[in-house]
């Protein structure tokens, strides 16, 4: 399969990138989009025979439920179904959060297909604050299922090359709308009560959810609820050890990358070597995070030394990555 890539960069592009994105939706295909988290795979979510594309381009198991983004607030209804005790804090977190990196876990409607839950009885739904996206999803006027842009198991994209180095020949567009703002996916959450539990660290943070109601991190160990909380994904290949101090890593640094938190120590050479935020900004550091494992990961080196960053707010989301891809 030829895969297009369009760009976006001034009115006209986007109209263009826009329509021919909704019309291959319309046809039941797939399309690689821009949101202000990841690069997603998009198809119409309430169409199956659209949705098992996605699983094919991604190689991604069939019991790995999708995120299904909606055109707005006002769709949540028809997809999910929310009880009396969830109704205050759910909607209190759709007012504040949507559009943009939250998604709900709730009940699901039975409008939506078993492959797009991968037959739970819940459904994850978010709404995204992309403007290409928000033009693409109004005009096509429904439900798409989008998963990150990657192969399963492997980092998310966060630029269209990124997509393109991984799905090329495997789906027929990929819509370029430059880097994503915040690089990490969503923060995944469920509602019991008043209760708040995350289920995936991301942009939206445990201390703007606490306004909200009690927070809980869903524990790491014990029965997995969603495979995005799985050890070992959002991988590079190279492998990567997490270390608070770099100073303190034994190891000959010349076939080692270094993925520095705000500064490299004085007298450190590594072979190659990526400051995630010289400025010492979490939400800098997240966006570059991905790229920047993936540009390491391209160096073919022996492996990748990560150092820790501040375990609050926004960096609580990139500690998880890092943990994860080191495992
Ligand atoms: O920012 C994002 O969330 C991006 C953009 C494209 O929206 N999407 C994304 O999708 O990261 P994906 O499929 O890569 O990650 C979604 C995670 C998966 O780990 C999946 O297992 C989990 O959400 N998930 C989906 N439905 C679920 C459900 N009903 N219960 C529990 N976890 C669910
Ligand atoms: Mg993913």
């Amino acid at each position: 399969m030829n895969t297009e890539i369009l760009p976006a960069s001034d009115a006209e592009e986007r109209r263009h990138a826009v329509a021919e994105s909704v019309r291959l939706l319309r046809e039941g295909a797939v399309v690689a989009l821009p949101t202000e988290t990841v690069y997603g795979l998009a198809a119409d979510a309430l169409n199956t025979s659209a949705v098992l594309k996605i699983f094919d381009a991604k190689e991604r198991p069939r019991f790995d439920p999708l995120i299904v983004h909606l055109p707005n607030a006002g769709w949540l209804d028809r997809v999910a179904s929310i009880s009396d005790a969830q109704e205050e804090t759910v909607a209190a977190l759709a007012k504040r959060f949507w559009p943009g990196p939250l998604t709900l876990i709730l009940n699901r409607q039975q409008i939506v297909p078993d492959i797009v839950t991968a037959g739970l009885e819940t459904v994850a739904v978010r709404v995204s604050a992309h403007p290409l996206f928000g033009e693409v999803i109004s005009d096509f006027g429904g439900p798409i299922a989008a998963p990150s842009a990657n192969r399963f198991g492997r980092l998310s994209p966060t630029a269209a090359e990124h997509v393109a180095s991984e799905l090329r020949g495997r789906i027929p567009l990929i819509v370029d709308g430059g880097a994503t703002t915040h690089g990490l996916e969503s923060t995944i959450v469920t509602v019991k009560g008043g209760a708040i539990e995350i289920l995936r660290p991301g942009p939206v943070t445990a201390e703007q959810l606490a306004q909200f109601g009690n927070v809980r991190v869903a524990a790491p160990s014990g029965r997995v609820q969603s495979p995005g909380q799985l050890p070992s994904h959002y991988a590079p290949r190279t492998r990567l050890v997490l270390v608070k101090d770099i100073s303190a890593f034994a190891g000959e640094r010349e076939r080692c990358g270094l993925l520095a938190w705000d500064r490299v120590p004085p007298g450190e050479q590594f072979g190659e070597t990526r400051v995630m935020s010289a400025s010492g900004d979490l939400s800098e550091a997240a966006a570059n995070l991905f790229r920047y494992l993936r540009e390491l990961d391209r160096c073919g080196l022996d492996l990748i030394v990560a150092s820790a960053v501040p375990d609050n707010g926004i960096g609580k989301a990139i500690m998880d990555r890092l943990r994860r891809a080191s495992a």
